[in-house]
């Protein structure tokens, strides 16, 4: 095992570059999964339109349960397929350290303890949860070799840890583990009928559940504010909290110097922060719809739409 380059790549995720990281699954762009700015960054690497919820990649179930609550089924799962290509999302425990941006700020967080060597050195040596979508350019193919992230990502990654060709080559299977029932996520490099062995039968994605996704990375509600959202204000009205984008007088700033990686690094904790006050209506400064603007104002239409429904 390269050594040099397990401790160059942790050296890069302290300080919130990102780094290729081989699984038995895919690829994945690896970052560290408390730190939100770095986050933000694998969403920009990504291209990706909107924040979807990701992986947070742990060494083994205790460091899993550090970060999320798994009740007895969750367990059973966790000891049958771990490690392995089996993702389980499950309620984030108090304490957890995995930030909001990277579980878009759902109550839920998705662990995997994945079974690459590499893998299982990086997260052993580094000691936290490291988040990780597949190292491709939104859209495109996952990457099952070193090769194909250099060539998704360029220097946008630190260190690429080159673990050769991924054995499973499909994306874990994402199983969500909430009052003892399993619902299968997303189908991926491990069969149903093994899943079930453990768990008994599969439920399907509730589609009319808002806060489950209906199909892979589709989430249509993600933290949805109790108070009404009103987008592209320029001042408070009385009793609304601004949260502001750029130098303006607000009570919150997304960025007061208007980076966008910024932005999304403090989006959904500043969404929280604003509803805690109780205001009458969160005002939301506009943002440019350019880079990750795209994805941040993604989600304050959704926050907006949601809150146009509540009574
Ligand atoms: O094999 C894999 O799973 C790879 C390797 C790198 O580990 N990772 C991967 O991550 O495919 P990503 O971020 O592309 O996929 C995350 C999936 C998405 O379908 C997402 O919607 C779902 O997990 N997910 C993550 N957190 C969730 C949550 N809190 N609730 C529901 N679904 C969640
Ligand atoms: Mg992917």
């Amino acid at each position: 095992m390269d050594e040099d380059a397990i401790s160059r790549a942790i050296t890069a995720l302290r300080s919130g570059r990102l780094v290729g990281l081989p699984t038995e699954t895919v690829y994945g762009l690896a970052c560290d999964a408390t730190n939100a700015l770095a986050v933000a960054s694998v969403f920009a690497a990504k291209g990706r339109p909107r924040f979807n919820p990701l992986i947070s990649h742990v060494a083994d179930l205790r460091a899993a349960q550090a970060e999320g609550v798994f009740c007895a089924l969750a367990r059973r799962l966790a000891e049958a397929f771990w490690p392995g290509p089996l993702t389980l999302v499950v309620p984030r425990a108090v304490g957890g350290s995995v930030c909001d941006l990277a579980c878009a700020g759902l109550p839920t967080v998705a662990l995997r303890v994945p079974a690459h060597p590499l893998a299982q050195a990086l997260l052993q040596g580094f000691g936290q949860p490291v988040a990780a979508p597949s190292a491709n350019v939104s859209g495109r193919p996952s990457p099952t070799a070193a090769d194909h992230v250099r060539a998704e990502m360029g220097d946008r990654v630190a260190v690429v840890l080159d673990g050769g060709p991924c054995v499973v080559g499909v994306e874990s299977a994402v199983v969500a583990v909430r009052d003892g029932q399993a619902t299968l996520l997303r189908l991926g490099g491990l069969s149903r009928q093994a899943i079930e062995a453990v768990s008994g039968s599969l439920l399907a994605p509730d589609a009319t559940d808002r806060a489950a996704p209906a199909s892979p990375g589709m989430i249509l509600r993600h933290y949805a504010p109790s108070a009404p959202v009103r987008l592209h204000a320029e001042r408070a009205k009385p009793g609304e909290v601004l949260i502001g984008f750029g130098a303006m007088d607000c009570t919150l700033n997304l960025s007061r110097t208007a980076d966008l990686a910024e932005a999304a690094a403090s989006l959904f904790a500043h969404l929280r922060a604003a509803d805690a006050l109780s205001p009458t209506a969160i005002a939301v400064a506009r943002v440019p719809d350019t880079g990750l603007g795209e994805a941040i104002n993604d989600r304050l239409r959704r926050a907006a739409e949601g809150s146009q429904e509540t009574p």
